[in-house]
């Protein structure tokens, strides 16, 4: 009998602390209408003086475990998707594993830039169906807050902290029914951060470090990006056997709003369809897609049995897609 993996829990995490398109008026050539037009973004979150990758990774595990009725102790590992860890070692993986308290099973960080999570639910989902795991925790954190340069117009307005994660779980009903990774290394300069980790950053220096801003050629990375995540999106419903009318929801990266509702024409599904919530957190990066599922989830709009195509892209460049049934 065939083994599937299934999402079974969800949960998320924002921190407290918003920041408006206002605020940035105020030291900043910029100014609501024009963020809220270019990108569809109002506000944002920025993680707490001490708040870290790894606490809000760690609280959004501890709401997808209660959801999902699983102990920390049951997971076989824990997969972080995040550019922006709190040390590159140990890894914010390991870091959460020993906040959630979840014994000594795998636990490692991912660096596919804001689509981690999905590339995470490739190898949760490899791994699982092949026997090697019964229970994996995939999370999707970032502070990027941390490593954004205030002066740059065109990239800080952007971004915002958060944390999502997913238990996926072996099952005997088809939870994910496709997915797809790609990357593109000799785009990789378009979109770059020279990294430390984030503690760092915010912790020790208290002068801006040049090398560890993010760096970003906004228009050529939105024209690779806006066919990247329409391709992939289209990929993933065919590659699942989703008509446009058995697809009750599409998840994409919330990366712009114009990149969306690109996504959303090519897999001819109308916006109410489509899972936004750009407006109230931005880019949170890797965060974005469990972050959403999370939301809706909680909310009751998705509901067991959905079908859901979800997309991503980011830095690296990389990119992927993936179907599946609530
Ligand atoms: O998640 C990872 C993947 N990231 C993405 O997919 C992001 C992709 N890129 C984008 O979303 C868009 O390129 C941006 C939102 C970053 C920028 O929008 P755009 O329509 O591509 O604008 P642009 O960079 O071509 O800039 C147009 C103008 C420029 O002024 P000039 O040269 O025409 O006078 C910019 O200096 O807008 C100016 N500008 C701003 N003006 C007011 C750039 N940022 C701002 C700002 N406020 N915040």
């Amino acid at each position: 009998m065939n083994t599937y993996s299934r999402i079974i829990g969800t949960g998320s995490y924002f921190p407290e602390k918003i920041m408006t398109n206002k605020d940035f008026e105020k030291f900043l050539e910029t100014n609501d209408e024009w963020i809220v037009t270019r990108t569809g973004m109002k506000e944002r979150r920025i993680a707490a003086k001490g708040e870290y990758t790894s606490d809000m990774g760690a609280e959004a595990a501890r709401r997808a475990l209660d959801m999902a009725g699983v102990k920390p102790t049951e997971l076989d590992g824990i997969i972080v998707g995040t550019f922006t860890p709190d040390t590159t070692m140990p890894s914010t993986g390991c870091r959460i594993q020993d906040k959630i308290g979840a014994g000594h099973c795998f636990a490692f960080d991912l660096s596919a830039a804001c689509s981690g999570f999905i590339y995470g639910c490739n190898i949760a989902n490899g791994l699982i169906r092949s026997g090697s795991a019964k229970k994996i925790l995939v999370i999707g954190a970032d502070n990027l807050t941390a490593c954004v340069d205030w002066r740059d117009r065109g990239t800080c307005i952007l971004f915002g902290d958060g944390a999502g994660a997913a238990v996926l779980s072996a099952d005997l009903e088809p939870g994910i029914r496709s997915i797809h990774t790609y990357a593109a290394g000799e785009h990789g300069e378009l979109l770059k951060q020279d990294n430390l980790g984030t503690k760092y950053l915010r912790d020790l220096r208290h002068e801006p470090i040049e090398d560890n801003m993010i760096k970003m050629k906004g228009n050529d990375v939105f024209k690779i990006a806006v066919r990247a995540m329409a391709d992939a999106a289209g990929e993933a419903a065919e590659a699942a056997g989703f008509s446009s009318e058995d697809i009750d929801w599409v998840i994409p990266h919330q990366a712009n709003m114009r990149i969306i509702e690109a996504a959303a024409k090519r897999l001819n599904v109308s916006m109410d369809k489509v899972v936004i919530n750009i407006q109230q957190y931005a880019n949170t990066s890797a965060a974005t897609i469990p972050t959403a599922l999370d939301q809706y989830v909680r909310e009751g709009k998705i509901k067991k049995g959905d079908n859901i195509v979800s997309a991503a892209f980011g830095g690296g460049l990389t990119w992927g897609s993936m179907s599946f049934t609530f």
